[in-house]
């Protein structure tokens, strides 16, 4: 995880550095630091805390800045990048996987060290090689790392930054005034030429223009990137939070990502495999994880076809089988999770195709996927996912459209924008239903089927963003063991969707509420508002089963946002977490 950035060209350094790191505390907000190169010489600020507590008075037309994600050593002002070793300073992302090594090494040469980080014993081996060409420093550096890195390096003598590249992104780019390097597109102004690096590369920036090299430092053309006119400007536009904000723009994110998937159009390529698959094989994490499980079930159900999903986390060490004919669908928001880029690659190498379900065009995983299906759920800046996850549900029922039409199957007509606009409005009333909960013990999400894919998100939106201890269970399976957990300061909250499976949830709800929990009701079934003994019930717009997280998750989401408000915590940067998880 963690946001860099490097600036280097005629306007003053430390101002769009620390612009840019704003843009970048998504990746990682517990602390931040710049450093700039000036006419004397080099002035480095660092503190614990976020961007904002950055100064930014230091002078001078070239830096580099960080704002940090922890992995190794608390987040100090000592711990926070930029490094700085001889006539070396640097900002990394990544993780230095033999750094132990390494620094025993540069300890016994009577090398010391200022800070825990795996990170600084990068800047002692480029100030290591470092005999006035710092291009050639940093690839000799580099050479010696086993892990990820995306750096940006300064040394003090040279009016020039070098960037490099593995396993962790970074855009360069040439603006107006000069060229700029960053761990993602937002960070940069409009450029009018910007590319990605690829692992491997490296690139030097001066402040007219910049060369991207491969490993052996031969100048190679780099993948460009092309700038959206539509970049969202990231304004709160009258909410107090991204994530309200994003939730409003629920309706409209699932209108974008529905796909046409045929045998014609952009998707034909896909659809040819789609229609030879006889396994899928889905791997994503968090909330991508819950959005694949109700993919999972809908698909199983309506078309017979075993899909199997896993946490990418856990896909690559369990030596999966991968049969024949095996679509491989990868869904990410940022499209930069390691775990779920090592498990695609996993399944790419014994034999899948891999689909991409994603978010973020340029991204290292829609780079490297055979096919990409994008969602269109526009920039999301709250730490948890919530517009993203319909875009998933959109895409992949679009998926499951066009596989029931290759089967032969009819599948039922998706659009639920309508739906989720009046969702939105109704699940208003569960601000009512917070400061209970923010009192709670601990809370309980059931549901069976669809319902329990949706119960899994409600609670990780829960604890992610307010902190309480909480769980998905499948309604059936309370009984055997977590029951006893359950007393009157347990809120439970049931999800019902299903006419068949209704009543069987409903027993489960007598069994929690036989031990004092207060029940709360997301239903779309109007036969349940009425039910004796419910605390209190949103009742969602009717919709097909098969698809109801896409409504369901809604209230689920804003019971989140307003339990998190009354136990005091800002539900955009919950405390421990970052947007991208670029770490294994
Ligand atoms: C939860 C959340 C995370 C992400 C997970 C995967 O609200 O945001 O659980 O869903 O880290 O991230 P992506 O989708 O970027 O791969």
């Amino acid at each position: 995880m963690c946001g860099i950035v490097g600036y280097i060209g005629k306007k003053q350094a430390a101002p769009l550095l620390k612009e840019g790191l704003k843009k970048l505390e998504y990746r990682g907000y517990d602390s931040a630091g710049i450093a700039v190169l000036g006419d004397r010489g080099l002035a480095v600020e660092k503190r614990a805390g976020r961007v904002d507590a950055l100064s930014a008075n230091v002078y001078g037309n070239c830096g580099i800045g960080h704002t940090r994600w922890a992995t190794h050593g608390a987040p100090t002002a000592e711990n926070a990048h930029p490094h700085v070793c001889g006539a070396i300073a640097l900002v990394h992302n990544g993780i230095v996987e033999n750094a132990h090594e390494l620094r025993r090494e540069c300890m016994e040469r009577g090398e010391k060290f200022f800070s825990e980080t795996d990170s600084e014993v990068i800047a002692h081996l480029i100030a290591r090689a470092y005999r006035g060409d710092l291009l050639a420093a940093v690839k000799e550096g580099c050479a010696r790392l086993v892990g990820s890195y995306a750096l940006a390096v300064l040394a003090k003598d040279r009016r020039e930054i070098v960037c490099a590249r593995m396993k962790s992104p970074l855009i360069v780019g040439r603006g107006e005034d000069g060229c700029y390097a960053a761990s993602d597109l937002a960070a940069l102004p409009a450029c009018s030429a910007a590319c990605v690096l690829s692992d491997g590369d490296f690139a030097l920036l001066n402040g007219e223009n910049f060369t991207v090299f491969d490993a052996g430092l031969q100048p190679k053309e780099g993948e460009k990137v092309v700038f959206s006119a539509k970049e969202e400007d990231g304004a709160l536009g009258g909410y107090r939070h991204y994530m309200r904000k994003e939730m409003a723009e629920i309706p409209l994110a699932l209108e974008n990502s529905c796909l046409e998937i045929g045998n014609i159009g952009d998707f034909s390529g896909f659809y040819e495999v789609l229609c030879h698959a006889e396994y899928i094989q889905i791997v994503a994490c968090g909330t991508a994880y819950h959005a694949a499980l109700c993919f999972e079930y809908a698909a199983e159900k309506l078309c017979r076809i075993p899909v199997e999903v896993t946490t990418a986390g856990e896909y690559r060490y369990r030596d999966p089988i991968v049969p024949k004919n095996t679509l491989c669908l990868a869904v990410s928001q940022s499209g930069e999770t390691a775990d779920t880029l090592a498990a695609a690659l996993c399944a790419r190498e014994k034999g899948a195709k891999v689909a991409a379900v994603v978010n973020v065009a340029h991204s290292s995983l829609a780079r490297m996927a055979d096919f990409v299906l994008p969602t269109r759920a526009g920039a999301e800046r709250a730490v948890a996912a919530t517009k993203s996850f319909h875009a998933q549900l959109a895409a992949l029922y679009s998926v499951l459209r066009a596989l029931a039409a290759a089967r032969g199957t009819a599948a039922p007509y998706f659009s639920l924008a309508k739906e989720a606009e009046e969702a939105l409005a109704l699940s208003e009333k569960v601000q009512g239903w917070a400061a209970r909960f923010a009192a709670a013990r601990s809370v309980y999400f059931i549901g069976r089927g669809a319902d329990y894919c949706a119960a899994l998100e409600g609670s990780l939106k829960l604890k992610e963003i307010s902190y309480l201890p909480s769980e998905g269970y499948a309604a059936g399976e309370l009984k055997h063991g977590t029951l006893a957990l359950v007393d009157g300061r347990t809120p439970v909250v049931a999800i019902v969707t299903s006419e068949a499976l209704a009543e069987k949830t409903m027993n489960a709800v007598s069994e929690v509420r036989a031990r004092g929990a207060g029940v709360y009701l997301i239903t779309t079934l109007a036969s349940l508002s009425g039910r004796e003994g419910i605390a209190d019930a949103v009742l969602l717009p009717p919709c097909e089963e098969l698809y109801s997280p896409a409504l369901t998750a809604i209230p689920l989401q804003m019971l989140a946002y307003y339990t998190a408000l009354a136990c005091g915590n800002d539900p955009d940067k919950p405390r421990n977490l970052a947007k991208s998880v670029t770490v294994e």
